[in-house]
């Protein structure tokens, strides 16, 4: 007998393709939907050409919304702004390993943790799994960019999903089980490959509020996504 264990795949709406004008009304309806999460996408036309949000509207969410803040920051020089994030209520703070060096990743886990949220590293498309080998252990989760970071509405770049394989790997072998989270092109047609090979969060900007009834195209992307994490548990004669 094949035992079923549900296990539900985490959705981090980016409001980074919210109505900005509508924010208020935009958080409500996916977290009525059932996001885990809310992504904020943090950019400094420095680290990447996009000029975002910052912390004001961390501020604001906090006080709109009891989900908890998932704040990816673009940004360069991480360690000096991750302290006004993680005080204006992040509960997830993620930065780029690309943004730092020597051993300010470590400084900047340490910050984000002195602080009481959980650590988050970034990598590029273009950065392999084995350079954060060292902070897999140290950190709450992982985000996989499957995108270049800067802009929303891109297309999935194929092959994202090795990496993610790779991450899961690094992890085991560690025997920690950070969250995998990816972000970038994800939606009804993209979240399997990522899924079957062990992600457990998604981002999605465009598949949620570029969609006619954003609450209704989280809800399907929720339902898929665990349904193929279901099946991918199961072995792969289920799939
Ligand atoms: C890209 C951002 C993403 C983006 C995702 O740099 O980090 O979070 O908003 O948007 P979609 O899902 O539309 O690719
Ligand atoms: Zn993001």
């Amino acid at each position: 007998m094949v035992v079923t264990m549900f296990e539900p795949v985490m959705i981090s709406p980016s409001i980074l393709s919210a109505d900005f004008m509508n924010m208020g009304r935009d958080v409500a309806a996916i977290e009525g939907a059932g996001a885990d999460w809310v992504h904020v996408d943090v950019m400094d036309g420095h680290f990447v050409p996009n000029l975002t949000m910052g912390v004001p509207l961390v501020k604001q969410l906090k006080k709109a919304t009891s989900m908890p803040l998932d704040v990816h920051l673009m940004i360069s020089n991480p360690l000096r702004q991750i302290p006004w994030f993680a005080d204006a209520g992040a509960d997830i703070v993620t930065f780029h390993f690309e943004a730092v060096s020597g051993d300010e990743a470590f400084q900047a886990i340490e910050t984000i943790h002195g602080l009481g949220a959980k650590a988050g590293v970034a990598i590029k498309p273009g950065t392999p799994a084995s350079a954060v080998a060292d902070l897999v252990p140290l950190v709450e989760m992982v985000l996989v960019m499957s995108v270049e970071p800067g802009f929303s509405g891109q297309s999935y770049i194929e092959g994202s999903e090795d990496k993610v394989a790779e991450v899961v790997q690094a992890a085991r072998a560690c025997g920690v089980a950070p969250t995998i989270q990816v972000d970038g092109g994800i939606g009804m047609g993209t979240l399997s490959r990522v899924v079957e090979k062990g992600a457990d969060c998604l981002v999605c900007g465009n598949a949620v509020f570029a969609a006619d009834s954003p609450a209704s195209a989280l809800s399907e992307i929720k339902e898929l996504s665990s349904r193929v994490r279901d099946m991918a548990l199961q072995g792969p004669e289920a799939l």
